[in-house]
C-alpha cells in the first residue's frame, strides 16, 4: 500500500543501495517524497534503483559517501539538500554487522564497525541539524538487539545499537523545542544479505520469534513512511519494535 502523505518531503537515506534502505527509499518516493541515499560500495545496485524509480517519476538521487568517513557523510548530507532543495527526513539506515566473540574481535573491525553504526548516525545528524526546520523528522534503524541478545558473538553489535537508541532519546529531548522528532526503528531479523532468513542463525531466531518467521523489508518501511508524514507528530523519543514479537 501507498499514499501520498509524503508529497513535497525531502528526505536522506543513508544506506539505500541495498536491504532494508533499499525498500524505504522505494516506499518514501512511492508516497511522494523525494529522496536521496547514499551506499558505499554496492555501485550498481544504486544505479538500478535509480533507474527503476526514475522511470515511475520518482525524483530520486544516488550519492556515494562511506558512512564511516565524517566528511563524506557531511558532504552528502549537504549534496542530497542541494539537489532536492532542502531536507525534511533524515533515516539513518546505513549499518554493518560483524558478529564475532569477543576475544576474537580485532581492532579493525571493531573500529570500522563503530565508525559507520554510531559515528555514521551522528555525523549525518550533525550536518542534517543546519537544514532541518519545524516539522521535520529524524528516523533511526537500530536494532532489537539493543534490548535483547539472543546468542554469543553479538555484544559489540548490540554495543553499536545500544548507542543508537539512547542518541536517539537525547536528541529527542534536544530537538523537541525545534519541533524535530526523532525516533528509533529497530527491527527484529528481517530477511536481506545481512540476515538471510535461510542463513546460519535463521532457524533458532524464527524459533523465538512468535510469529515464527523473518520480516521483510517492507515491515520497515513501512513504519519509517508513516514516521516521515504528518501523522506521526506526536512521536518522538520511542523506539519502535518491529519484531514479530522478538522481545516478548
Ligand atoms: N536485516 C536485519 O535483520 C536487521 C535487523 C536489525 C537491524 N538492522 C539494521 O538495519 C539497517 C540495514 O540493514 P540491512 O539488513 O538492510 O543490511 P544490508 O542488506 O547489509 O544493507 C546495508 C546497506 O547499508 C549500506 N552501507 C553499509 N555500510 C555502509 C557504509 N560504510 N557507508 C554507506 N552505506 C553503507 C549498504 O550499501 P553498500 O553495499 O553500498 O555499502 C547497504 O545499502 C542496518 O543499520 C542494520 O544494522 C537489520
Amino acid at each position: 500500500m501507498t499514499t501520498t502523505n509524503l508529497a513535497g518531503r525531502r528526505a536522506l537515506v543513508t544506506g539505500g543501495s541495498r536491504g532494508i534502505g533499499a525498500e524505504i527509499v522505494r516506499r518514501l518516493t512511492a508516497d511522494g517524497a523525494a529522496v536521496a541515499f547514499t551506499y558505499s560500495a554496492s555501485a550498481t545496485y544504486a544505479e538500478k534503483l535509480v533507474a527503476e524509480l526514475s522511470a515511475t517519476g520518482a525524483t530520486v538521487v544516488a550519492i556515494q559517501a562511506d558512512a564511516a568517513d565524517a566528511a563524506q557523510t557531511a558532504a552528502a548530507v549537504d549534496r542530497a539538500a542541494a539537489e532536492l532543495g532542502g531536507l525534511d527526513v533524515l533515516v539513518n539506515n546505513a549499518g554493518t554487522a560483524t558478529l564475532a566473540p569477543i576475544d576474537e574481535f580485532t581492532a579493525d573491525q571493531f573500529d570500522r564497525m563503530v565508525a559507520i553504526n554510531i559515528g555514521g548516525v551522528f555525523w549525518a545528524t550533525h550536518s542534517a541539524i543546519a537544514h532541518l526546520g519545524e516539522g521535520a523528522r529524524i528516523i533511526n534503524i537500530g536494532s532489537i538487539n539493543a534490548d535483547r541478545v539472543p546468542g554469543p558473538g553479538v555484544s559489540v553489535y548490540a554495543m553499536t545499537k545500544g548507542a543508537v537508541s539512547s542518541f536517539s532519546r537525547g536528541l529527542a529531548r534536544e530537538l523537541g523545542p525545534r519541533g524535530i522528532t526523532v525516533n528509533n526503528v529497530q527491527p527484529g531479523p528481517i530477511n536481506t544479505d545481512m540476515n538471510p532468513d535461510e542463513g546460519d542463525f535463521a532457524e533458532s531466531l524464527k524459533a523465538i520469534v512468535p510469529l515464527g518467521r523473518y520480516g521483510r523489508t517492507s515491515d520497515i518501511s513501512a513504519l519509517v513512511s508513516f514516521l516521515a508524514g504528518p501523522e506521526s507528530g506526536y512521536i518522538t523519543g520511542a523506539n519502535l519494535n518491529v519484531d514479530g514479537g522478538f522481545t516478548v
